[in-house]
């Protein structure tokens, strides 16, 4: 398949999962559509086409035409210049890698992460938070990232991508959607006696199995394992990065019990420490490896012939789905 293809299909398999909602998701692109139209000749060369057809900003190819066919493709979580260096190395010792699909956004897709972030409002509604509310904490929150990213070096790994010729893509919401929805569904709406009941079956999930064998399973960072869950969120497993810690007594408000998250902040510990939630650090690696497994097994059902070399942090583990 052709590297811009299978990317077009990650795309369009984020969407599917995004808690925004598929038609919320096509009525953005319109206004990105109309706002583009509207610029004058002199300010279009500085928008971003890719925003008219990808509503993820942290995702995107960030070396490469995409008219090269990919069928070997090398998958991390963390890809920055001594990965890239590493791919070049193992090519040149003869291993086929067509492609390398990066989790955490490089180049532009960094660049442009805090454009992810309002649809944590979208997951937060789901578990009875104000919209207003919501919005309302996330925007200081949202220019905070954006003013601390501007100020990185941002497209080493890119420029390192170019100069050996190895072509990349970022898919970063796109997988972490993924991973939300299979963890709402799977652990989420389910029942448990109480706290460790509820670890036990987290660490039952063969990505955070693996990980728990290494030293790196799901911790309960606030809570007691015989105390009992209350109604359960995944409310820290997608939006591009962590949210305002404010959030905490939001949901706490809206009647949120223990929430999962893939990392949790100091500051947002205290706030569950004061609002009496429980949190679960699921394994950081091990729930971004999700994420992404369930990607490619959609993406493996379309090019029958995908073949995965697995770096930086991620395991792959098929399922039948
Ligand atoms: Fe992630
Ligand atoms: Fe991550």
């Amino acid at each position: 398949m052709k590297l811009q293809k299978f990317f077009a299909r990650a795309v369009e398999l984020g969407i599917e999962a995004d808690p925004r909602g598929k038609e919320a998701l096509k009525k953005m692109l319109k206004k990105q559509k109309e706002k583009y139209d509207k610029l004058e000749a002199k300010d279009k060369p500085f928008f971003d086409t890719e925003r008219l057809w990808n509503p993820f900003g942290d995702s995107r190819i960030i070396n490469g035409t995409g008219e090269e066919e990919i069928r070997c493709i090398a998958v991390g979580i963390d890809i920055e210049v001594p990965e890239m260096l590493l791919i070049d190395r193992l090519r040149e010792k003869g291993k086929k890698i067509d492609a390398v699909m990066i989790h955490h956004p490089e180049g532009r897709a960094l660049a442009d992460l805090e454009q992810v972030m309002p649809l944590q409002v979208d997951v937060l509604m789901q578990s009875g938070v104000s919209v207003t509310r919501a919005e309302a904490q996330m925007r200081p929150r949202m220019d905070r990232i954006r003013r601390s990213i501007h100020a990185d070096n941002l497209f080493r790994t890119e420029r390192t991508a170019e100069l050996l010729g190895i072509p990349a893509f970022n898919c970063h919401t796109i997988t972490d959607n993924l991973v939300w929805q299979f963890m709402e569904k799977t652990i989420c709406k389910k029942e448990y006696d109480n706290l460790d009941e509820l670890l036990k079956a987290i660490r039952e999930i063969p990505e955070y199995t693996a990980y728990a064998k290494k030293g790196n399973p799901p911790l309960l960072v606030n809570g007691s394992g015989s105390g009992r869950t209350g109604k359960i969120v995944a409310s820290e497993f997608t939006g591009g990065t962590n949210g305002p810690e404010e959030f905490l007594e939001e949901q706490a408000r809206a009647g949120v019990g223990t929430i999962l998250s893939m990392h949790v902040t100091e500051k947002t510990l205290d706030e569950a420490k004061k609002h009496h939630v429980n949190m679960v650090q699921c394994s950081h690696m091990a729930s971004d490896a999700i994420g992404i497994n369930l990607l490619l097994d959609k993406l493996s059902k379309e090019e029958k012939r995908l073949d995965v070399l697995e770096i930086a942090g991620f395991i792959r583990v098929k399922r039948n789905a």
